[in-house]
């Protein structure tokens, strides 16, 4: 495993990460949760990903239990959290990046993942409610009161994301460092165009979600939803059509058969393309059992073998089916 940069910081993470979205307490009891962690530590990755509104806050719960049992020294591993949709109901709770919000969510996610503080916060969601300036002030003081280290923004826009480094800049605060997007084989555009100048103009690094689309991009929904996957769960209901798309279904077919010649799975070839992006300090892989942890994280073996050529076939399958 190899480690990046945290684009413009100093922090290291590795270039292949895991994370607890739908799988911790939907798929994953605490004894499972806490097998894949140490299957991805035990491959190299020093960064896990969550975030309050996981699991209405189980899923930090879970990960804190998890990290208290392996007993990992604090300095060796990275922990991120996630804050914007809130998991009580009220004005200052739901869908807001408020001072008000910000400095209590912090302490609740604190407890449940039993740290004194994480490495990294991210602001889930960009909000129209609050100015820029508050929530670029209160994460500041987040990390001024020792309960965050770094802070970064998930799926902002490029324009939002460098104001928020503009008034950080102006007023000598804590600068975020980082974005969280969604970036994979069929959603590229963000990551490859709209943040494109961010990354010299103010170092923006970024520690991406879903390069697997979701499970789409490792055959699994070639025939329709298998039992037992995400698709098959009632409360992703919401993600079937994307995932039984017939013309990204036949593309993954042949990157199959790319991924043959290459002698990995589609899975493999998926998620070493996305870290294969120098610009990406992290791929934030998610899995609902352990032998997934493990194929996936071979990907790091795969990035090296993907030379021009190989990538231009790549882009060649999926053109036109990104977005
Ligand atoms: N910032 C954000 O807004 C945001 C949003 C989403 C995710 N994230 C982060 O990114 C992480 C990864 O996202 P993701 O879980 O959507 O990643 P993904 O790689 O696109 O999908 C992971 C899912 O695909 C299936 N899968 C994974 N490996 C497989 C394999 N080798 N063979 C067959 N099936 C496999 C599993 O689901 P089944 O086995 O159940 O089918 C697994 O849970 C999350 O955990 C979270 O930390 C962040």
């Amino acid at each position: 495993m190899n480690y990046r940069r945290l684009g413009g910081s100093g922090l290291k993470v590795s270039e292949l990460s895991f994370g607890s979205w739908v799988t911790y307490d939907n798929q994953l009891d605490a004894n499972a949760a806490r097998e894949c962690m140490a299957a991805a530590w035990d491959m190299g990755v020093n960064f896990f990903d969550n975030a309050e509104v996981y699991a209405a806050g189980k899923s930090e719960t879970l990960m804190g239990e998890a990290l208290g049992k392996l007993g990992w020294p604090r300095l060796k591993y990275v922990v991120s959290t996630k804050f914007f949709w809130g998991i009580t109901d009220g004005p200052n709770e739901k869908s807001t990046l408020n001072r008000k919000y910000l400095l209590n969510a912090i302490d609740g996610s604190l407890a449940r993942l039993r740290l004194d503080y994480v490495d990294l916060a991210y602001c889930h969601r960009p909000d129209p409610d609050t100015p820029i300036e508050e929530t670029v002030w209160a994460m500041h003081d987040m990390i001024e009161r020792g309960k965050a280290l770094y802070w970064g923004t998930s799926e902002w826009s490029a324009e939002q994301v460098r104001a928020a480094w503009h008034v950080a800049e102006r007023h000598h605060l804590r600068k975020p460092v980082v974005e969280q997007p969604e970036y994979n084989l069929f959603h590229r555009a963000r990551v490859e165009r709209e943040y494109a100048p961010l990354y010299d103009e103010i170092g923006l690094g970024l520690t991406t979600w879903s390069p697997l689309a979701s499970g789409l991009l490792t055959g699994k929904y070639r025939s329709g939803v298998p039992s037992g996957s995400r698709g098959a769960l009632p409360r992703m209901k919401f993600l079937v059509p994307a995932l039984t798309d017939k013309a990204k279904n036949d593309a993954v077919a042949r990157l199959a058969e790319v991924a043959r010649e290459l002698d990995c799975s589609v899975a493999q070839l998926a998620i070493a393309w996305c870290a294969r992006n120098p610009h990406v300090s992290s791929v934030i892989t998610g899995a609902s059992r352990v032998e997934q942890v493990r194929e996936n994280l071979q990907a790091a073996q795969v990035i090296g073998k993907l030379d021009g050529e190989v990538m231009a076939r790549i882009d060649a399958i999926v053109a036109g089916l990104s977005a």
